[in-house]
């Protein structure tokens, strides 16, 4: 079976406390379960984690990197400064998506940089959590190359 790693970034263990009008009302722990059930669905393997840490997400990067076919990375606000997680993206030689909860393009002048748009395989971008399952399945067609529409 295929494992797929989803890394979630600093305070998104806070979804649903934090700015719900921006991220919504949904917690992390119900989002892991979403794309746990999607994965099954799929038949993919998931591992989630999460950090508030750029070492650790580096960390975790560099121990999983040669193990998996496919990574969903939600960097939060590294997204927009690390260049450590881009390098350590830079290992994986597997499909990465960058997922972001709200629409970063939409929002203040320091969001609309990303470290990471530009070695993903793809963005998806202002679907809420909904993105998060949204990638899964766009991801599982690029790694089976199955063709769904
Ligand atoms: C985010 C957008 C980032 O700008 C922000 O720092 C986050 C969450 C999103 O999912 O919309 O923490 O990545």
């Amino acid at each position: 079976m295929k494992k797929i790693l989803v890394i979630h970034g600093p305070n998104l263990n806070m979804l649903g406390k934090r700015e719900p009008d921006v991220y919504g009302a949904i917690t992390l722990a119900q989002v892991d379960e979403a794309i746990a059930k999607k994965g099954k669905e799929l038949g993919v393997i998931i591992e989630s984690f999460q950090s508030n840490h750029e070492g650790a997400i580096v960390e975790k990067i560099q121990e999983m990197y040669p193990d998996i076919d496919g990574l969903i990375i939600n960097p939060a606000a590294y997204t927009h400064t690390s260049v450590a997680i881009r390098d350590a993206l830079m290992l994986v030689s597997a499909p990465i998506i960058e997922v972001h909860i709200s629409n970063i393009y939409k929002r203040e002048a320091f969001r609309h940089k990303s470290y990471i748009s530009d070695i993903a395989m793809a963005s998806m971008c202002g679907f809420g959590v909904k993105g998060y399952v949204l990638a899964l399945e766009g991801l599982c067609v690029a790694i089976e190359g199955e063709t769904v529409i």
